[in-house]
């Protein structure tokens, strides 16, 4: 059993006071998810390189870039320059998986895949042996502070399966409406790095969310 971790996406988080809102919640969590959105795969914009710069420069922590972005080839390379170490992007907007994989391996980030709602795990079955993650979404991209799918559990659980059946090694993340409430389900599910956007950037109190995520995941291992 590997051990569970917290991913804070920052997308919810104060950008006017980013450094100092990083540096509040990272004693408590493992990685950070930085949400690209292109307003075309998305309905929404998001923000580019240079904020994963800027994150880079306010913590040492990994750093996880998530592209909601249509040509995300195009972009590796910028995206791993500014510091990214893990990149995922969505496999329905590339035309050949296998060569954008393989050209964001080159470009010297992991590689993960992300899947969408609406994208079945049996899409991504045969590109698992070559993947380090596998981002499996319980809510629709776009929009931070939405609410779990639980229609989605269940793919957690076949991507766990589909990674024994195929001697995958990636870590299955899952990504959305992660809160004190959801975090059990996903785990119990497979889940193995967890993604928490507004559970932890709520306008309230960053680290004390943080540490108490952090600490139900312990209960949880
Ligand atoms: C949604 C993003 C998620 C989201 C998570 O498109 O990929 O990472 O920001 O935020 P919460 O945890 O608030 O759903
Ligand atoms: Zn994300």
């Amino acid at each position: 059993m590997r051990s569970l971790r917290l991913s804070p996406s920052i997308l919810t988080a104060d950008f006017g006071r980013l450094e100092r809102e990083i540096a509040s919640v990272a004693p408590f969590v493992d990685w950070f998810h930085l949400d690209v959105m292109d307003g075309h795969y998305v309905p929404n914009i998001t923000f580019g390189p240079s904020t994963v710069e800027a994150v880079r420069r306010s913590c040492d922590l990994p750093l996880h870039v998530h592209l909601m972005i249509e040509n995300p080839a195009e972009y590796f390379e910028m995206f791993v320059r500014a510091g990214a170490s893990r990149i995922s992007f969505h496999p329905e907007v590339v035309d050949d998986v296998p060569k954008a994989l393989d050209a964001l391996r080159k470009a010297g980030a992991e590689v993960s895949l992300a899947v969408h709602p609406d994208v079945p795990v049996t899409a991504v079955r045969e590109y698992l042996p070559d993947l380090d993650g596998l981002l499996v979404m319980t809510v629709r991209p776009g929009f931070g502070g939405q609410k779990f799918l639980h229609e989605a559990v269940p793919k957690i659980a076949e991507a766990r399966l589909a990674l024994e059946e195929t001697q995958g090694n990636a870590e299955i993340e899952v990504d959305g409406g992660v809160n004190l409430e959801t975090v059990g389900v996903a785990v119990e599910a497979g889940a193995e790095i967890l993604v928490a956007g507004s559970a932890i950037f709520d306008g309230v109190d960053a680290p004390a969310a943080a540490r108490r995520l952090r600490e139900r995941l312990e209960t949880l291992a």
